[in-house]
């Protein structure tokens, strides 16, 4: 997509609600296009991945979900779980900051969380909620030391809507890529890749193990050497990386 063809699209805003991906869901089916943001203030029931509750400062962090119907064939919507991550790292650099991608999609600054992404397919778009520490000046203390905001990382506040609205062009712009363009998308991840070489231990089918990340392959999955063996993992729900 060139700047000419960039456009916009709606945006609807809730002072609070309860996960802004199920009010994305509800206007999906109601035949909400591509590319609608639902973007809400607070949000009292917000969610992360494997039912985590997901909590989100008002008017410091951003809370939206981004209703998106691919064009390309459903095989293929594993892959926008990767492309989400990659899209925000690139809005977080031209900012100055340096991000990566932890597999599939948490966004890294320094080590920490700056970004988590869910995705939640329904029978005919993709939702991808987008939580991010944009204004955040300081967190609960269990949470010190594992996530950061754009605020902490750059000494300076930003414009949380302009923010919203360059990750969501991003979004559309990084998706066009999926289908005729993913061996450099994957290129791109592995520049940015948090987990590569990194030791981790893992939990496969509620096993404990530990292994020596290798980095993404060419179909996105994210591929593990353990007990002398290649492991690989193309869902995030096969893999839960504990530490
Ligand atoms: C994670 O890291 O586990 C994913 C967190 C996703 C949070 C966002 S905030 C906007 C959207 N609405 C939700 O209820 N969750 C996502």
């Amino acid at each position: 997509m060139t700047p000419q063809e960039e456009r916009r699209f709606p945006l609807l805003y809730k002072a609070s609600t309860e996960s802004t991906n199920d009010d994305a869901r509800a206007w999906a089916q109601q035949g909400a296009e591509h590319g609608t943001v639902v973007w809400a203030e607070v949000q009292t029931k917000g969610r992360g991945r494997r039912g985590a509750a997901w909590m989100s400062q008002s008017h410091e962090s951003l809370a939206f979900s981004v209703i998106l119907r691919p064009k390309f064939s459903r095989a293929l919507w594993p892959r926008i779980s990767l492309i989400c991550g990659l899209a925000v790292c690139k809005v977080l650099e031209k900012h100055g900051l340096i991000a990566e991608v932890k597999w599939p999609n948490d966004v890294m600054v320094q080590q920490k969380k700056v970004c988590g992404i869910l995705i939640e397919a329904s029978e005919s778009a993709v939702i991808a909620g987008i939580g991010i520490n944009v204004n955040v000046s300081d967190f609960p203390n269990e949470l010190k030391s594992i996530a950061t905001s754009m605020l902490i990382e750059c000494g300076k506040n930003f414009d949380r809507q302009e923010i919203l609205s360059e990750i969501q062009q991003s979004l559309i712009r990084h998706l066009l890529r999926v289908d005729n363009d993913f061996t450099s998308i994957i290129q791109e991840l592995r520049e940015r890749c948090y987990l590569t070489g990194k030791s981790v231990r893992m939990l496969v089918a509620n096993q404990e193990m530990q292994g020596t990340v290798q980095g993404i392959g060419k179909n996105g999955e994210l591929m593990i050497d353990h007990a002398g063996r290649r492991e690989c993992y193309l869902q995030a729900d096969e893999i839960r990386i504990v530490s």
